[in-house]
């Protein structure tokens, strides 16, 4: 049995985690940085610095909450790419001097990849092959894994991702930053149906994505209707967003499974928290018998856990980084 220290700051949350090799976590601390609300959304530079604010002591409470010291953790894991660059490099280069200064190996583990790796927290028995649903903040990709090396970039957005939609329809409507949850929690009690917004990229045998038309639909919509119906049709109004960005996302899965006979569904990244994704997807799966899984809710939005979780099969073949490791800001290198 090995245990690993990971660490994740590729964006506004600072997160250190104590995992090992049963994909068992003893610590997953998440430092949020609110700072950003007043913004409307994340304020790259103020992100590095408050992860460098925090990283240290957020280690050291992982650490001892875990109830280990630092000659006990066999390597350490850091996620360096996709995220905003400056922020990335806090954890990196942290990391680097952890695994220096006491001797560990360092792993390099993609953020997105960690989101899929969630799943494995509660189902360590998950292996490919399977299809990812990958939905967060930054990304809305479909990811068919035939095996933890050999993968095929399916379906992907075209323009906005799914979470960034959410986030920016919930600006429109003045509803706070991020929207995801907000818009989950205001939409509970409305009504789905009550506008009929569009659905992009509608066919059987297209996977790809598209968001920011109907971002511009929202707009459009709003700017046709006084203040007064917008407070007093508020639960509808999200309601019906919400299905627009979750039908586009289960129908191309599902569509995509049934063409390929898919057997396994995982959703993974921020948006898996969505509380209609988790229903229609359960529900559409059924209809079919494909298994579906999603993370607990406490792993879908990014934390150190899924780092660390991805970076257990990392240490199993060996694929360490040397001192040289960087980050990078884009999806440019692979995902594995
Ligand atoms: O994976 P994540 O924490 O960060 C990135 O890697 O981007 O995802 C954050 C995204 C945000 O856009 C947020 O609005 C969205 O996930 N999100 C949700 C929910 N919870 C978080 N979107 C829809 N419904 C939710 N319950
Ligand atoms: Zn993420």
């Amino acid at each position: 049995m090995f245990k690993i220290l990971a660490f994740e700051t590729s964006c506004d949350d600072t997160s250190v985690s104590v995992i090992d090799s049963n994909y068992k976590v003893y610590s997953n601390l998440i430092s949020s940085q609110v700072t950003h609300n007043d913004f409307g959304g994340v304020v790259p530079e103020l992100a590095s610095r408050l992860h460098l604010k925090n990283i240290m002591q957020l280690t050291r409470a992982a650490i001892k909450k875990a109830d280990v010291t630092p000659e006990e953790i066999d390597a350490v894991a850091v996620s360096v790419n996709p995220g905003l660059i400056g922020a990335l490099l806090v954890g990196v280069s942290f990391a680097k001097g952890f695994a220096y200064g006491f001797k560990k190996p360092l792993i390099a583990v993609n953020h997105m990849l960690g989101h899929i790796y969630a799943n494995k927290i509660d189902h360590p028995e998950l292996e490919p092959p399977y299809l990812a649903l990958v939905v967060s903040g930054g990304h809305t990709e479909l990811v068919d894994f035939q095996s933890f090396d050999r993968f095929k970039i399916v379906g992907k957005t075209r323009d906005d991702a799914s979470g960034e939609a959410f986030d920016k329809i919930a600006k429109l409507l003045k509803l706070g930053y991020p929207g995801g949850p907000i818009i989950d929690k205001t939409a509970k009690n409305g009504n789905p149906e009550f506008f009929d917004f569009p659905r992009a990229l509608n066919r059987k045998d297209n996977f790809d994505f598209s968001f920011s038309g109907l971002k511009t639909a929202v707009r459009n919509y709003l700017l046709c209707k006084d203040e007064k119906f917008i407070k007093d049709h508020l639960t509808d109004i999200t309601a019906s967003v919400q299905k627009a960005i979750i039908d586009s996302l289960v129908k191309k899965t599902i569509n995509y499974a049934k063409k390929n006979k898919t057997k396994i569904i995982i959703v993974a990244g921020g948006v898996s928290a969505n509380s209609m994704l988790r229903k229609m997807m359960k529900e559409e799966t059924a209809k079919i018998n494909i298994k579906v899984y999603f993370p607990a809710l406490e792993y879908c939005m990014d934390n150190a856990a899924m780092i660390g979780a991805a970076a257990v099969d990392k240490f199993k073949r060996k694929e360490f980084a040397d001192l040289s490791l960087n980050a990078f800001s884009t999806k440019g290198v692979r995902f594995i």
